[in-house]
């Protein structure tokens, strides 16, 4: 999204911005609708709240890189944070099995319906839940992310992942978030954790540049503060070691101006382990 079409769309209220995107896409949904195009565990398209590109090849995209940089198997206990409408749990119905169990939690109700009506309604071990927790990019209000402790048993999971979510998370609520983690994965389970991270020699991309300096983060708005957020990487690796994790690989992704082809992905990925 362009710059002036990205502080626009920043500047409705979070339910608008739903109604848009719902009302943009609406004709193309029906048509595919009507024309059977639209498989059963694909979303329509002004659903797609978690944003643009190709929702089913970038969600099998991504669960190639867990296999790839985390090992991920298909026995593996699977914690996704912030689930959105099944990006990640979609593919990963086709790759754990019976045994496995995934749990996926978000704070957009609609994402969460959706997710249990057509993909947790199918694969019984595929579980969804609702928690009303506060991000003033996808809600008007809600419980401090900051001190919310994750509703799991400890030392619960293999691998967990948070794609595109911390990225939309203020420096507090990560520190939290990362504490929570750390108590839930088993020892030496692994996760995969997008983030924008900068350094002294990070070279801002023009419109993507992160003006509003808040010392070890940045923000890109400084009224929607979780629009996006870059966490300073000296910083984070404090908070990662801080919170009994321990800091395995960052692979820097291509936000910052690398090239495509020697980047996995857009956001950069931090590999942690506990
Ligand atoms: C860009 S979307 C990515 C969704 C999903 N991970 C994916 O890859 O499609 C960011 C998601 O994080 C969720 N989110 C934001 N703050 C959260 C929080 N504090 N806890 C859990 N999920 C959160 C949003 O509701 C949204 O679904």
């Amino acid at each position: 999204m362009k710059l002036t079409a990205r502080k626009l769309f920043y500047s409705l209220p979070p339910a608008w911005r739903f109604t848009a995107r719902r009302l943009y896409f609406m004709p193309l949904d029906l048509w595919e609708k009507m024309t059977g195009q639209r498989d059963g565990l694909t979303p329509p398209r002004g659903m797609i709240y978690t944003g643009g590109g190709d929702f089913r090849r970038s969600g099998e995209q991504s669960v190639e890189l867990f296999k790839k940089l985390c090992g991920l198997q298909p026995h593996h206990n699977v914690l996704d944070i912030g689930s959105g409408i099944g990006r990640i749990a979609i593919p990963l119905t086709r790759f754990l099995n019976e045994k496995a169990i995934y749990e996926g939690f978000d704070v957009v109700e609609k994402g969460v319906v959706w997710c249990r009506d057509h993909i947790g309604s199918r694969f019984h071990n595929f579980r969804f839940k609702y928690l009303p927790i506060g991000n003033d990019l996808y809600r008007e209000n809600g419980q401090p992310a900051s001190i919310f402790q994750f509703p799991y048993a400890d030392s619960s999971f293999d691998f967990a992942v948070a794609n595109s979510v911390f990225t939309h998370m203020l420096l507090d609520e990560v520190d939290n978030y990362l504490g929570e983690l750390s108590k839930v994965l088993k020892p030496g389970g692994v996760a995969y954790l997008t983030f924008f991270v900068f350094g002294e020699k990070t070279i801002w991309p023009k419109g993507f540049d992160f003006p509003h300096d808040y010392g070890h983060y940045r923000l890109m708005d400084d009224v929607v503060k979780s629009a996006n957020v870059a966490f300073e990487e000296s910083h984070l690796r404090e908070l990662v070691s801080k919170n009994g994790l321990k800091l395995r690989q960052i692979h820097y992704g291509f936000w910052r101006g690398l090239p495509k082809s020697e980047c996995f992905d857009f956001q950069d990925i931090v590999i942690v382990e506990r």
